[in-house]
C-alpha cells in the first residue's frame, strides 16, 4: 500500500475540486485503496510522482482516479416520474408554444447515455402518433471519455434495460448475442455525445428546451452547484425546464427557477 501523506491528499482534493467540481475531501481511505494499482502500474512510489504527471503532462489521467471514485451508474427508465411529466406535460406543451417543431433537449452529466436514449424513445412514441414535421436532438455530455465511447457504442446488457418495456426492445434495439442489446440507427441519429466538463465555461450552444442534471451535483458543493444551476437558467429558453435528480433540490433564493413539482423547475 502507498500512503498519502496529509499533503499529497490536500493537494488531490483542491485539484480535483477546483478543476472538476468533485468532492473528494471525505474519501482519503478510498483514494488510497482504489488509486493503489494505477499507482504500481506506473511503477510509482508516491502520490506526489502521480499529481504531477497530471498537473503538468497529462490531466486527461485524472478521469481514471475520477472514474475509481465516482459512480457513472445509471440505468433506462430510471426515475420514471421525469419521463411521465416529458410525457403528459411537456410534450403536449410543446405542440401548443414550439412553433418551430424542433426540440432540443440535453442530458448534462449523462454517464453512457441510459437517460439520453430513454428520452428519446418517448419523444419516438409520442411523435409517430400522428404528430409529423416535428424535428427533435438530444445532446448528452459527460466528464467520462469511456462513458462517453459506450454511449456511443449503445450496446446495454439485459440488467440495465429491466425496467424497458417489451414493445421498446422491439421496436428500438437490436439483440446482440444471448442478452446484449443495441439501439438502433432510428434512435441513435438523434443523439450526440460530446465530453464537457460541467465546471468549465460552457462551449457555444443554442439554448434548449428541456435540461437533465440528474444525480450529478450530489458530487458538488453548493457554491458550485448554485453556480451551476444558474449557468443551466442561461442555457434554456424562457419557459425551459430543469430536471434534476429526485433526492436533490434547489435552494429557493439562489436561483431564478419556479418550482413546479418535485426536481421539475421551469424557467419563468
Ligand atoms: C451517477 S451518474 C448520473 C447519470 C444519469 N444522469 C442518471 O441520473 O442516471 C453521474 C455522472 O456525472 C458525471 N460527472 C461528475 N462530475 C462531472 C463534471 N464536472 N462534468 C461532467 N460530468 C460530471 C460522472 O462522470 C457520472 O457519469
Amino acid at each position: 500500500m502507498i500512503r498519502l501523506t496529509d499533503q499529497e491528499f490536500l493537494t488531490i482534493v483542491n485539484y480535483v475540486k477546483n478543476n472538476y467540481g468533485i468532492n473528494l475531501s471525505n474519501k482519503r481511505q478510498l483514494i488510497e485503496a482504489r488509486m493503489y494499482s494505477v499507482l504500481a502500474e506506473k511503477g510509482m512510489k508516491s502520490f506526489s510522482e502521480y499529481m504531477t504527471l497530471i498537473q503538468q503532462k497529462n490531466p486527461e489521467e485524472i478521469i481514471v482516479l475520477l472514474n475509481k471514485l465516482t459512480t457513472n451508474h445509471t440505468y433506462f427508465m430510471r426515475e420514471p416520474a421525469h419521463f411521465d411529466f416529458i410525457k403528459t406535460k411537456f410534450l403536449p406543451l410543446q405542440e401548443r408554444v414550439n412553433h418551430r417543431k424542433l426540440v432540443r433537449i440535453w442530458s448534462a452529466g449523462c454517464s453512457s447515455g441510459e437517460e439520453a436514449y430513454t428520452t428519446c424513445m418517448v419523444l419516438m412514441d409520442y411523435f409517430s402518433l400522428g404528430r409529423p414535421g416535428w424535428d427533435f436532438r438530444i445532446l448528452a455530455t459527460d466528464i467520462s471519455e469511456k462513458a462517453m465511447s459506450a454511449g456511443k457504442a449503445a450496446i446495454y446488457s439485459a440488467e440495465s434495460l429491466k425496467n424497458v418495456p417489451q414493445s421498446w426492445l422491439t421496436r428500438y434495439f437490436v439483440k446482440q448475442g444471448t442478452d446484449q442489446y443495441r439501439i438502433n440507427d432510428d434512435v441513435r441519429r438523434h443523439v450526440t455525445f460530446q465530453r464537457l466538463n460541467l465546471m468549465q465555461p460552457f462551449p457555444p450552444m443554442q439554448q434548449f428546451d428541456l435540461i437533465f442534471c440528474r444525480n450529478v451535483m450530489i458530487y458538488f458543493d453548493q457554491n458550485d452547484r448554485n453556480k451551476l444551476i444558474n449557468k443551466y437558467y442561461d442555457m434554456l429558453i424562457p419557459g425551459g425546464f430543469l430536471l434534476i435528480g429526485h433526492s436533490e433540490t434547489i435552494q429557493r433564493d439562489s436561483s431564478k427557477f419556479i418550482y413546479l413539482e418535485p426536481s421539475v423547475y421551469q424557467k419563468g
